[in-house]
């Protein structure tokens, strides 16, 4: 109904993690090219860190749609991590198309060995993928540590990625998995945007949902102001008060969206808790932002320097079809 009255073609802020509503941040990107070269070569384990909303799951879907396009990669996609770790391993087998149903652990684990190096003899990469993986219990951590130990002597056999809240990098520090962290390769965490960054994403969604950029805003700068102060940058909650700011214009037959509407919202979803201060910005935090971001370019080098059969797409931004002068934000 709105759709037609701003003309847009589809829902701007839609809440489905789709990858052709991905936005392009430093942050985003950094993170999503962690995953995908720390898969792509072999680095074993890469976690991912962020707090409820900032887009982790909708990067998981990126770097599914970039790995489908790899016929070396097969992937099992876990995102229920309430599981007891023989469920864990069925789940995992399942989903690399092996029988699992009947059988003990140690037979699952057989199974997904011998699985492991045939693909591995072949050169083929194979990848556990755990989304909300803060829920794992220390357990199935421990079935994880087991896991990433078969390797060969020069490769790594099964490629982890694990992604959840911040209570995740806690679990992971914890003295009982020590050994487990000292195997990640690679590490990059998500936070909220900051203010440009949230001007760039509403004006990005907006366009993706058909909105002419050469036509004046739907949302006023002071309407976007009002969006960074209540949502703290989240792109979820940015969702969430733009939508209905947008149902709310439609209402009062608005062509533009004004900060009151949005004062308007937020008070319906009572979202005054939220502080745009609370982002990790402190400069402390910024320095390791600064580090990791260096890290993952050396790591690009080296993924450069070293080429793989069927490698062809290492702009991960280009291979999700945003077009080459689309500026990153
Ligand atoms: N970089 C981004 N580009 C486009 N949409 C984003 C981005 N980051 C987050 N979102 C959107 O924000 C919402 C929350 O993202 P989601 O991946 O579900 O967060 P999380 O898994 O961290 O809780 C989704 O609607 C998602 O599409
Ligand atoms: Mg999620």
């Amino acid at each position: 109904m709105y759709k037609a009255f701003f003309n847009l073609t589809r829902n701007p802020f839609d809440l489905t993690p789709d990858p052709r509503c991905f936005v392009s941040t430093r942050r985003h990107n950094e993170a999503l090219a962690a995953l995908y070269y720390g898969v792509r070569w072999h680095k074993g384990f890469v976690v991912v860190t962020g707090e409820v909303g900032t887009g982790k799951t909708l990067l998981l879907r990126c770097l599914l749609k970039l790995l489908k396009e790899s016929k070396d990669i097969a992937y099992a996609y876990l995102f229920n991590s309430r599981l007891s770790p023989t469920e864990f391993l069925q789940y995992i087998l399942s989903d690399f198309g092996l029988p699992a149903s009947g059988r003990n652990k140690s037979e699952l684990l057989l199974d997904l060995g011998q699985f492991l190096v045939s693909r591995g003899s072949k050169r083929l990469t194979t990848v556990l993928i755990v989304d909300e993986a803060h829920h794992l219990s220390d357990e199935i951590l421990e079935e994880v540590r087991l896991l990433s130990n078969l390797e060969t002597t020069d490769d790594k056999l099964l490629q982890i990625v694990l992604v959840g809240q911040p209570e995740l990098d806690e679990k992971l520090d914890s003295l009982g998995l020590r050994q487990l962290k000292q195997r990640i390769a690679l590490r990059a965490q998500l936070a909220p945007l900051d203010e440009e960054e949230t001007r760039a994403y509403i004006e990005r969604r907006l366009q993706i949902a058909g909105a002419d950029p050469k036509h004046e805003s739907i949302f006023s700068a002071g309407a976007i102001a009002a969006l960074y102060r209540e949502s703290g940058g989240l792109p979820r909650l940015i969702n969430t008060v733009a939508e209905n700011a947008l149902i709310a214009a439609y209402a009062r037959q608005m062509r533009t969206v004004t900060p009151d509407i949005i004062d308007d919202v937020a008070r319906e979803f009572r979202l005054g808790m939220v502080s745009a201060g609370d982002s990790d910005k402190t400069p402390n935090n910024r320095d390791m932002d600064v580090q990791r971001a260096a890290n993952i370019l050396l790591d690009l080098f080296a993924a450069l320097r070293k080429p793989r059969a069927g490698d062809a797409d290492l702009d991960v931004a280009v291979a999700l079809g945003t077009s080459e002068d689309e500026p990153y934000i």
